[in-house]
């Protein structure tokens, strides 16, 4: 039985979903340019429970309520509703493409990666209200449907996303991702290895949007040096890929390690995530960068063994840490 026939048939009226976080293992920023990234979607996510909202006085429209790393709280849509202006926008924009059918409903969501920390936590959110409320209304969960939506909400959340973090989440697993001219390329990259981290967080990043805009910016006055450091990223997610595919996990840290160069140089890493991935390669991290728009956020560390040991000194360090690794049964009904 699903989830939607469990929920149906019990009466609950009440629908579960789920969507993993993300990190960028290669290639952000430079994505945005249409050259190629890395991503995988991370072994813990956010989770949503969908409902007829119980206090119908409370206000108008739908109600999301929060709990977990982040944000904790209530929200409700409109320029008049409550809770960060952000997520009321982003719940505003979910009524106008679902209609007046949601406007009596409640998300309670448990959001266990870290907000605003390019992990993925908008994109999963979206993600899971897309599932949700398809789930909810017993219709058929169609990707390309959640997709489209979570790219709406994005869109509120951070301007114009290049879609990598919702389609890792959405996909699951490990993926190719490039946005061309004309069309989005996605594939499968299955290693031979499993591939390990332990994530150390300095805060929240500088904000995708904010990030993207003053990297444009600088772009502007200095374009053929810009040119030249996206063409040295798409060299390493080329050679990542293959190394990835072939279980040569030491190249791949290597890489990570060269890209954090990079990432440096286009202005988005800070002396925060420059002294976490110092703390990772000391310890013994086969390579170590930020992930996601920079500027704050987190950086993610590949091991070999060990990842309990370095996200130790991350916290030592006195920063939030966590060992994940890759998910990949994204498709189940809901995560426990
Ligand atoms: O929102 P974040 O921190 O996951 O960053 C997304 C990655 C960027 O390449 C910086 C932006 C994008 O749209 O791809």
């Amino acid at each position: 039985m699903t989830q939607t026939e469990f929920s149906k048939n019990s009466g609950a009226d009440v629908a579960f979903s789920y969507a993993p976080g993300k990190i960028i293992v290669a290639g952000e920023h430079a994505v945005v340019y249409g050259c190629p990234a890395i991503a995988l979607a991370l072994d813990r996510g956010v989770r949503i429970a969908v409902t007829k909202a119980r206090f119908e006085s409370e206000g108008k429209g739908p109600v999301l309520r929060a709990t977990g790393l982040g944000f904790v709280g209530e929200v409700r849509p409109g320029p008049s509703g409550l809770g960060p202006d952000v997520l009321r926008r982003g719940l505003q924009r979910l009524v106008e493409l679902c209609g007046d059918r949601i406007q009596d409903l409640e998300f309670i969501a448990d959001c266990a990666i870290p907000v605003g920390g390019g992990l993925g936590s908008s994109a999963a959110l979206s993600v899971a209200l897309g599932r949700g409320i398809f789930r909810y209304f017993g219709e058929e969960i169609n990707d390309g449907s959640v997709v489209e939506m979570a790219m709406e909400l994005e869109r509120v959340f951070h301007g114009n996303p290049s879609g990598i973090d919702h389609s890792s989440i959405t996909h699951g697993g490990c993926i190719w991702y490039h946005r061309g001219e004309q069309n989005v390329k996605i594939e499968s990259l299955t290693s031979p290895r499993i591939l390990r981290f332990a994530v150390g967080v300095a805060g929240p990043h500088g904000g995708t949007l904010q990030m993207v805009s003053a990297l444009r910016e600088r772009m502007r006055r200095h374009p053929d040096m810009h040119r030249h450091i996206f063409e040295g990223i798409s060299q390493i997610v080329f050679r990542m890929r293959d190394a990835l595919l072939e279980g040569r996990l030491a190249e791949v840290g290597e890489l990570m390690n060269i890209n954090q160069g990079y990432l440096n140089a286009l202005g988005v890493s800070t002396p925060e995530l420059e002294r976490l991935c110092t703390i990772a390669r000391d310890e013994g991290a086969l390579g170590a960068k930020l992930t996601g728009a920079g500027g704050g956020g987190a950086v993610i560390a590949l091991v070999d063994e060990g990842a309990e040991r370095i996200a130790q000194a991350f916290k030592q360090a006195g920063y939030f840490s966590f060992c994940a690794q890759a998910f990949d049964e994204v498709k189940t009904n809901y995560a426990s």
